[in-house]
């Protein structure tokens, strides 16, 4: 099971010496998998990435490269699109960018609500025979698309990757105030937490730190309660608060992979030494409480 996952979505506009450094950076800290995107940077994030393995091939056997397909952008219509051709087409591209003939994992991106099963399932039969893709997931998927996704494919899916925080938590709040006339109680998440643990399907939780425009982390003005503690718990682990937020998702039992989006190596770093604290139970609900939730 991954603790953390690199994310590069926001890699557009570092120089491929900093990619490197960050792939590098990643390595060193134990982390190797790097999650990707055919729409980060309209395509550009995975060109990066495929220039610095270009520069250093090595690296290739050492990292895992996840990417996804989907979402369509382009000026005319923002649309999704789970069709046979365009997964293909979308993987092929990818492929190329990047300037691997293979990719490790492929994750559908959203639900598209117009998607076929059936036509999911030939695509990655064709991806997989054709030794070009090794495994799969969705992202953004409740659990009742999951199951009605796999019904129709002959392989498992493995991940599904959801925005998940100390801010951003409707699968562990509903799981709280089930059955409760309260916003928490509102079911926002579908049995998709319980869904995923019974089927060893992980999570991976993308903006991590992320709050309402910026991180929550340092953001006084929306969240001081949770910076105060944050602070405190970091001083008392002797870690960054980055890792105090990084603790309070791995200390969940489902096994979630952090996602972390920062494309700065150092805070890689700070971030790894999450791994090795287990916050109290008291520490973990009073992070969960301190933006203003309450327990039944
Ligand atoms: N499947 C999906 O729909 C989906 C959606 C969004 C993202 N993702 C994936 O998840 C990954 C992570 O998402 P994300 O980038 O939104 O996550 P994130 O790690 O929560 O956010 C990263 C941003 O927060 C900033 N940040 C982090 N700690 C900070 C601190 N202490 N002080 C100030 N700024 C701080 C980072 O800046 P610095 O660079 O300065 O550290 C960066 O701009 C993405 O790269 C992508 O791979 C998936």
């Amino acid at each position: 099971m991954d603790k953390f996952i690199q994310g590069c979505m926001r890699i557009k506009d570092v120089s491929v010496k900093d990619v490197r450094e960050l792939i590098d950076a990643n390595l060193e800290n134990g982390i190797n998998v790097f999650d990707h995107a055919d729409i980060y940077g309209g395509g550009e994030c995975e060109t990066l990435f495929g220039k610095a393995l270009k520069e250093a091939p090595e690296l290739r056997d050492k990292i895992v490269i996840q990417t996804k397909c989907g979402i369509v952008k382009d000026l005319s219509c923002h649309r999704y699109d789970n069709s046979t051709n365009y997964i293909l087409d979308c993987v092929h591209k990818s492929l190329k960018r990047l300037g691997v003939d293979k990719l490790d994992r492929l994750l559908i991106h959203r639900p598209d609500a117009l998607m076929n099963p059936e036509e999911v399932a030939k695509a990655f039969d064709r991806l997989q025979g054709d030794g070009e893709v090794d495994s799969f997931g969705v992202s953004n998927f409740s659990a009742g698309q999951i199951e009605l996704l796999s019904k129709n494919l002959r392989q498992k899916i493995e991940y599904d990757q959801i925005r998940v925080s100390i801010v951003h938590c409707p699968m562990i709040e509903n799981g709280i105030n089930y059955n409760r006339y309260n916003d928490g109680g509102v079911n926002r998440d579908y049995g998709t937490l319980e869904y995923c643990r019974i089927n060893k399907i992980q999570i991976q939780c993308y903006s991590p730190y992320k709050g309402v425009t910026k991180s929550f982390i340092g953001d006084n003005f929306r969240y001081r309660a949770l910076n105060k503690l944050l602070k405190e718990y970091a001083f008392k682990y002797e870690v960054t608060p980055n890792a105090i937020a990084a603790a309070w998702l791995l200390k969940h039992p489902a096994d979630f992979a952090v996602i972390n989006g920062t494309t700065k190596s150092q805070r890689v770093k700070e971030i790894v030494k999450g791994a090795n604290i287990t916050l109290t139970r008291s520490e973990w609900y009073e992070l969960y409480k301190s933006i203003g939730r309450r327990l039944p």
